[in-house]
């Protein structure tokens, strides 16, 4: 810890504009299972945040990624790995959507924890960022009941192909993780109960492609 780190870390604001077409993005989009260990910036932290929750309506109440009855019950954790995002320290971070930052939740690198919670999924502890889609299903269930299951699982579908086509863009790369223990999960990074881990998608540079 540089001990200079602000408590809120302000993401630079998001860009709307790329000169890759959305064609391509869904072309190029493939699942990375080698990252370089090069930092990523800030910029593609808050691309890659926004696309999988930001706001994208002028009035603050509406999303980049739909949601039944706008009861939005996706909640986004970031896994800062040593070096991973330039000029944040590493740590385990919530995204805050309404002010497109983060604050840390607590510090250190915990990609291997993290990996070890996978099934030894190496890919998390190389590549220099995770995110991590939890959901608590209470906030869709209140509306939806027996149906917001479904529909929480629906929305994280949404979210994580958002991640993969804005990290295309970007020239950076992922992998959707479905594979983990939850409660593992949700100890190494220290979530309270509600939170329930549903996706873990590392992210990074692309040192090749493997397939799976
Ligand atoms: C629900 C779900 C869970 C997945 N879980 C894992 C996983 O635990 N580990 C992994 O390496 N890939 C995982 N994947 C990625 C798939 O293996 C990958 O999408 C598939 O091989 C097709 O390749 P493509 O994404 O490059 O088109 C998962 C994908 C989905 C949709």
């Amino acid at each position: 810890m540089g001990g200079s780190q602000p408590a809120q870390i302000y993401l630079p604001p998001p860009s709307q504009k790329s000169n890759v077409l959305l064609e391509e993005a869904i072309a190029k989009r493939r699942s990375v299972r080698d990252f370089t260990p090069e930092s990523i910036s800030q910029s593609q932290l808050s691309q890659i945040l926004w696309a999988a929750q930001g706001i994208s309506d002028t009035r603050g109440e509406y999303r980049t990624v739909p949601s039944a009855g706008a009861t939005y019950p996706l909640e986004i954790f970031v896994v800062c790995g040593r070096n991973g995002v330039e000029g944040i320290d590493n740590g385990v971070y919530p995204y805050n959507i309404d002010s497109h930052s983060l604050t840390l939740h607590y510090e250190g690198d915990v990609r291997l924890e993290l990996a070890r919670a996978a099934l030894d999924q190496e890919f998390i502890y190389e590549a220099p960022v995770d995110i991590i889609i939890c959901a608590v299903y209470e906030r869709t269930a209140g509306v939806y009941g027996g149906r917001a299951e479904r529909y929480v699982h629906m929305e994280v579908g949404h979210a994580g192909q958002n991640i993969y086509l804005q990290a295309t863009a970007l020239g950076l790369a992922t992998v959707a993780i479905g594979a983990f223990y939850d409660e593992q999960v949700r100890e190494v990074l220290r979530l309270d109960e509600e939170y329930k881990p549903l996706y873990i998608m590392p992210v990074g540079r692309p040192a090749s492609i493997r397939s799976r």
